[in-house]
């Protein structure tokens, strides 16, 4: 039997507040439908069917198309009549004989081995199913007083006190045949009190054909919890990161606060790294064994070797940073920047676009930019590569053994030779023999007959 897969993803998800529609929303720096494709296609579907409506352009337009295996039909529902009505609109591009998995786009935490179970079925209602210890506002599963089986799903709105009682809850997921489905939600009505064509509605009508439901209950709430507001997101977010902090640590990272880290993308680590407290990890970041990191750091898309030490408070964005090299406090390293190995960046100084030879050093106050350094270059306090004339940027090269004075700015393109000194505060156009020292000062004079003024003491 063939599996296709339904994901909702219509609503605007008003309890959000936001211009931005719900699905769309970021855990982890991912957005929330990207999850949910993801976990669907894990599972081999033949097809995924994502119901839009909200937005529709600007939710399908997010999602890359090589982000699953399985196929993507976008099914457009122009009016957001309720779940079953979504259903519906999805139904006619399905498989007859196929069986349906359907899931709502706002549970990101899904896993596959959780679906897996419900996505084998003959007739009937698989249904997924929790217990919460608070089930306000959730569709509560009733169950037959003498055979314990599944028998309706009423609407948080429409249940009476008795049944807001009950703690088991639909958590939206649910499989059956595209066949069964179509001929269910043909009879499903909008008579209640949301005036929505409910899809749980089906269980009931499954029941009254004598079909079986059959209820999976998840013991993991998180997989199952639906984001419908800003704080049941941000909650998600710090379940999950305390997650990935876990598996961090089991795999012999130190953390000084599991609580507090924060790993947007993926990231790969070696044996004996620390992490101090509020790093943020963004996109794909390698760690080689023994890296320190300190406190209040990002990192973003970067390759770190071993026994590196990013220290408080630097940014390091598209670098490739070879071993035993020491970045900051308050360092910006830029895009495309490469490290060789022993290179030292000290504080308030911001590399873009540049190689930083074997042992080279930048500590303080620097701007390189699309620069090339060679090996034990020593660049001073203040020292700026003018790499922009406005209008084009340019190359600054520099030699082995260089030593650049303080506060000198090389006018690029430039170039200083292997074993060259700048004398502190020169302004260099011109290209800088190896060897030799080169300066553009103006001489120091004394005035010998010039007095300071001195303030009147009437005024
Ligand atoms: C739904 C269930 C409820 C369950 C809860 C679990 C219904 C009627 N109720 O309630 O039993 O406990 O999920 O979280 O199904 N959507 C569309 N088109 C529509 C309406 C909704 O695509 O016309 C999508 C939404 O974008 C969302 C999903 O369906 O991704 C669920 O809709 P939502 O309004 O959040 O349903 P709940 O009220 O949470
Ligand atoms: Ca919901």
């Amino acid at each position: 039997m063939t599996l296709e897969i339904v994901i909702l993803a219509a609503g605007q998800g008003s309890r959000m507040k936001s211009d931005l529609p719900k699905v769309l929303h970021t855990l982890a720096g991912q957005s929330l439908l990207e999850y949910v494709l993801r976990c669907a296609d894990a599972l081999e579907p033949a097809k995924i069917h994502v119901v839009i409506g909200h937005q529709s352009e600007r939710v399908s337009a997010s999602v890359d198309s090589h982000l699953t295996r399985a196929e993507i039909n976008w099914v457009n529902q122009h009016q957001q009549l309720g779940t079953g009505h979504a259903v519906a609109q999805a139904l006619p591009h399905i498989e007859a004989a196929s069986c349906v998995l359907i899931i709502a786009g706002d549970v990101p935490l899904i896993q596959p081995e959780t679906l897996r179970p419900l996505c084998k079925i003959e007739s009937g209602v698989n249904l997924l199913t929790a217990i919460l210890p608070d089930a306000n506002g959730f569709g509560r599963i009733i169950r037959d007083p003498e055979t314990d089986a599944a028998i309706a799903v009423i609407e948080h709105k429409d249940a009476s006190e008795k049944q807001r009682s009950i703690r088991e809850i639909n958590t939206g997921v649910m499989a059956a045949r595209a066949d069964d489905l179509k001929s269910w939600l043909s009879q499903v009505k909008n008579v209640n009190a949301q005036n929505e064509y409910y899809l749980p509605d089906i269980i009931a009508l499954a029941v009254r054909e004598n079909q079986a439901i059959n209820a999976f209950v998840t013991k993991d709430t998180l997989q199952v919890s639906g984001v419908n507001s800003r704080g049941d997101l941000a909650t998600l977010e710090r379940h999950y990161q305390r997650q990935r902090a876990e598996r961090l640590m089991e795999s012999g990272v130190s953390l000084a606060d599991p609580d507090r880290i924060d790993i947007r993308g993926k990231l790969n680590t070696g044996r004996d790294c620390q992490i101090d407290i509020n790093a943020i990890f963004e996109g794909r970041v390698t760690l080689g064994d023994r890296v320190n990191i300190g406190p209040n750091v990002l990192i973003r898309d970067s390759v770190l070797g071993d026994d590196c030490t990013i220290e408080a408070n630097s940014i390091v964005d598209g670098a490739d940073i070879a071993s035993s090299c020491q970045v900051g406090p308050f360092a910006r390293i830029r895009p495309d920047t490469r490290l060789d190995s022993g290179a030292k960046i000290g504080n308030f100084v911001e590399i873009k676009k540049s190689e930083i030879g074997e042992g080279s050093k930048v500590n303080h106050l620097a701007y390189v930019g699309d620069s090339k350094l060679g090996r034990r270059v020593n660049i001073g306090a203040g020292v700026i590569t003018c790499n922009y004339d406005g209008a084009y940027k340019h190359q600054t090269i520099i030699g082995d053994d260089v030593f650049v004075g303080s506060d000198c700015q090389l006018i690029a393109p430039v170039e200083i030779g292997a074993g060259a000194t700048i004398g502190a505060g020169s302004t260099i156009t011109k290209d800088a023999p190896a060897g030799k020292l080169s300066l553009s000062r103006a001489r120091q004079i004394q005035l010998n007959n010039w007095q300071r003024p001195v303030k009147d003491p009437a005024e």
